[in-house]
């Protein structure tokens, strides 16, 4: 491969160390299928789907078709007070793949704007039901909602709030679920922590329901390094938000499309939140796209009011065309290739993979369901992250792309990955966990 003809220095580059980075980068140059090629020109196995978004593989030929068909024939056009057939297509295919009830697509252009348009459309669902005093929003621990100021707030990620103010004003936390001591080594949803979702009895109980708006989880915990609800959890949740007229949202931007081996997360666990925000796998991350799917009852509420604009809220590029005919083209290729099935089929023996590295040197646990798998290591003393780190390093090294959260190692490949290269994955793991310290 050619010597680079750019500096790395201008990029400022987002959750990254970038001193580090660009004193020895990593670049990648191409992408194929389950592959990306390094600028050296070695080929790495992407055992990360990019960023959990992957989930088609990488340079579909009927997604790129798509997607330049659609920039020759119309580039942009508003979905302010007029429209273009791709918004109102993709969205009846979405509703249509989402559990039964939740109809209602409204398209943004990243996760983190998807998450702060559901909590939008929560607090205004509740003021156009007369209930405009329910302003509290409940997030979680250890959660990852993005970086708008609504997804930080309620997010539970330290470093990700820790130097931005003090962010939305009536958030509270729910504990997260992960306990080693509990549940190392389980295999899928773990026995124990369904007690765990009480607590939003005891933070509703502190505000009074009438107060609170919604409540807004991840169904799987994917960044701070998958941490899989234990069995009943989310049935709770659901029964209290029930009991106290509370929002549920899923925030889905990364169980959504396939990750589970079912369309979305709510499909898989047969929880139906109230709010389901999306991103990510919509366009198997071709081109930017998010979005929140609303229930009945939610849009409803909104079109009983006076004449006019219902939701004062949307992005320019909301129903973007491209974005319409990624998605389009990628939700016929999940449909097409039995994406989602496969992911399902494949979830037994991708848990057998990385439940073998259960004894290899300095794990204390590792976690999975569906195709998300996470490697725990117990972290250097007073050097938190730099075990995994190294691991990250090593394994692209190695030939293998995976995704570090402090010392947590995870997976989640796209969802065209076989058999022998999720033995791969876990092998080249495997050889990297043997050889650092
Ligand atoms: C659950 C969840 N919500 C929101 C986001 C933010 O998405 P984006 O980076 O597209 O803004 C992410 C990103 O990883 C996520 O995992």
């Amino acid at each position: 491969m050619s010597a680079r003809d750019y500096d790395l220095e201008p990029f400022w580059m987002p959750f990254t160390a970038n001193r580090q980075f660009k004193a020895a980068p990593r670049i990648v140059v191409a992408a194929k299928d389950m592959h990306y090629t390094a600028e050296d020109g070695r080929k790495i196995l992407d055992s990360s789907a990019g960023l959990w978004c992957v989930n088609a593989g990488h340079c579909r030929e009927p997604i790129v078709r798509a997607i330049k068909q659609q920039a020759e024939t119309l580039d942009f056009a508003p979905s302010f007070q007029m429209g273009h057939p791709g918004p109102f297509r993709l969205a009846q295919s979405i509703a249509q793949l989402a559990p039964a009830d939740l109809d209602y697509v409204f398209f943004a252009n990243s996760g983190s704007e998807a998450v702060d348009s559901a909590l939008k459309i929560a607090l205004a669902y509740h003021r156009a039901r007369g209930e405009g005093q329910r302003t509290r929003l409940i997030g979680r621990e250890r959660a990852y909602h993005g970086v708008g100021f609504g997804g930080m707030s309620v997010g539970g990620m330290t470093l990700n709030r820790k130097v931005f103010g003090a962010m939305l004003p009536g958030v509270d936390h729910l504990p997260h679920t992960h306990n080693l001591e509990q549940m190392a080594f389980s295999r899928g949803q773990p026995e124990w922590g369904a007690h765990l979702a009480d607590e939003l009895e005891r933070i509703v109980a502190l505000h009074d329901a009438s107060n609170v708006a919604a409540v807004i989880v991840e169904p799987v915990q994917g960044s701070t390094g998958v941490i899989v609800p234990p069995k009943g959890y989310l049935e709770k949740l659901r029964a209290i938000c029930d009991r106290h007229g509370i929002v549920l949202i899923f925030d889905e931007v990364i169980t959504g499309f396939g990750r589970l081996g079912k369309a979305f997360a709510a499909n898989y666990f047969g929880v139906i939140p109230d709010l389901i925000s999306f991103a990510k796998g919509v366009t198997s991350a071709t081109v930017p796209m998010g979005g929140v799917i609303a229930r009945k009852h939610i849009y409803d509420a909104f079109m009983t009011g006076p004449e006019g604009i219902e939701l004062f809220h949307g992005y320019t590029y909301s129903g973007h065309p491209l974005a319409c005919a990624a998605g389009e083209a990628t939700l016929a290729l999940y449909h097409n290739e039995g994406l989602f099935e496969n992911a399902r089929t494949l979830s037994a023996h991708f848990e057998d993979g990385a439940h073998s590295l259960k004894g290899f040197p300095n794990v204390v646990d590792v976690r999975n369901l569906g195709l998300m798998a996470a490697i725990e290591l117990a972290p250097r003393p007073g050097k938190p992250g730099a075990r995994g780190y190294e691991a990250l390093v090593r394994c692209f090294e190695a030939g293998i792309m995976i995704r570090t959260t402090g010392d947590i190692l995870a997976c989640s490949p796209p969802l065209i990955v076989s058999k022998s290269q999720v033995d791969e994955i876990f092998s080249k793991i495997g050889n990297v966990l043997k050889a650092i310290a």
